[in-house]
């Protein structure tokens, strides 16, 4: 679908730059399918890992499928000792950061680095799938002056990913819920960290730099960081009888309100339910029933911003999970980036596969054909 010549789309809003068979959105209806998948069957009745191959591969696995590839998961959970000094040596700066540069140095001892091929492409994603993990529990760990924990091969890419990050074993409760958070962040479509990753790939570029990339571009408060956002809203709020107020002074400065919105769904985002229900449960079994309360009557003003098409999106209830799980804030962007590596992966193999540059154009509004003054003559 072309652009006519000199018509602008900013924000490429509404624009297809190609066809993909790694997810179906629709907008209006707030319907989500992985590789063919309902979102709401996925995430109730699969685990990550067997969405990791779903996505990866194409089709539901059988059970030596999903075997081997958990086995390859589990296989690679350590880190090169070069690359955790560079965490001890970067401790003090966001996750994010550390969990960029990390990625980026893993290229450095990874034995594919350079193999552009569908299955290196594939190899790698399943080992940053697992690397980054590390990444960020080891940098969680070494922050509080702590050392890193190894992983246990017992346990699922989940319940790893909490045992490492606490050095307790979760319980199944709390494993299945960041087995679920995992999966719903696992992929979507062109979204704009996608996108970029996308576009590194499109240069012929390498994964490593592609995932790179997409970490960058997650970071920020539009896309990933929203969770991060909604955690501290929940706080400044404070009480649910303030939601109105909260939205209404914040819309009325042309703010806008985390957790809501989004570039295509115009319903509430299917990703969102599965979040709610357990950020309640969970607030009632902490203790702590009132964060699930300020959301719930946040969400509740924000009705009329409906014909607006502004509904919860993923994140909404996202941030309010981990803080239950007693996970910092700085980790939420962070988490959503370990959930994230598969679809950035199968995205990158889509555009391998059948690429061309992705480089599009600006329309030039500045000044032209000025003279050139030496610098010893202008004012
Ligand atoms: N609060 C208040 N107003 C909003 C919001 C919001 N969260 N989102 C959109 N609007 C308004 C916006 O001001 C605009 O109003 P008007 O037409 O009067 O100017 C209208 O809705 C359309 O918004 P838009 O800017 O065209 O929408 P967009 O597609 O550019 O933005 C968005 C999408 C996600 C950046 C935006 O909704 C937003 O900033 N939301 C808050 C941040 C957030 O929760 N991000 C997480 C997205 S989901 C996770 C992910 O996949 O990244």
């Amino acid at each position: 679908m072309g652009t006519e010549a000199g018509e602008i789309h900013r924000g490429l809003k509404g624009v297809y730059f190609d066809t993909s068979e790694a997810s179906f959105i629709d907008g209006s209806l707030g319907k989500l399918l992985y590789r063919g998948y309902n979102i709401h069957d996925l995430a109730e009745q699969s685990t990550f890992e067997e969405v990791t191959y779903l996505l990866l591969y194409g089709h539901l696995p059988t059970e030596r499928e999903l075997e081997t590839l958990d086995s390859s998961l589990r296989d690679n959970r350590g880190l090169p000792e070069e690359v955790v000094d560079i965490i001890r040596l970067i401790k003090n700066c966001h996750p994010m950061d550390v969990l960029r540069t990390g990625i980026s140095a893993l290229s450095a001892f990874d034995p594919e680095a350079e193999d552009k091929s569908i299955d290196a492409t594939r190899r790698k994603g399943i080992r940053l799938t697992s690397q980054a993990v590390s990444i960020v529990t080891a940098h969680h760990r070494i922050r509080q002056g702590l050392e890193p924990v190894n992983a246990d091969p017992s346990l699922n890419h989940a319940g790893n990913f909490l045992y490492m990050l606490t050095g307790q074993k979760p319980m199944d409760q709390e494993t299945n819920l960041m087995d679920v958070d995992f999966i719903l962040h696992s992929e979507h479509g062109s979204n704009a960290s996608a996108f970029a990753a996308r576009v590194t790939a499109s240069t012929l570029s390498d994964l490593h730099s592609a995932v790179v990339t997409g970490v960058g571009t997650l970071k920020g408060p539009l896309h990933g960081g929203a969770a991060e956002s909604v955690m501290k809203m929940a706080q400044d709020i404070g009480d649910p009888a303030n939601a109105e107020n909260y939205a209404r002074t914040t819309i009325e400065n042309g703010e806008r309100i985390m957790g809501f919105g989004h570039r295509v769904y115009r319903a509430e985002d299917p990703r969102a339910r599965h979040l709610r229900e357990r950020a309640r449960v969970l607030g009632e079994q902490k203790g702590e029933p009132h964060w699930f309360q300020i959301l719930m009557s946040l969400q509740e003003v924000m009705k009329p911003y409906q014909n607006k098409g502004i509904y919860v999106n993923v994140d909404f209830f996202a941030g309010a999970v981990y803080h239950l799980l007693g996970i910092p804030e700085d980790l939420f962007i962070p988490i959503f980036a370990l959930g994230r590596i598969p679809g950035w992966t199968l995205q990158c193999m889509e555009q391998y596969e059948n690429n061309v540059l992705i480089r599009p154009l600006t329309q030039y509004t500045g000044e032209m054909d000025l003279e050139y003054i030496a610098i010893d003559k202008r004012e």
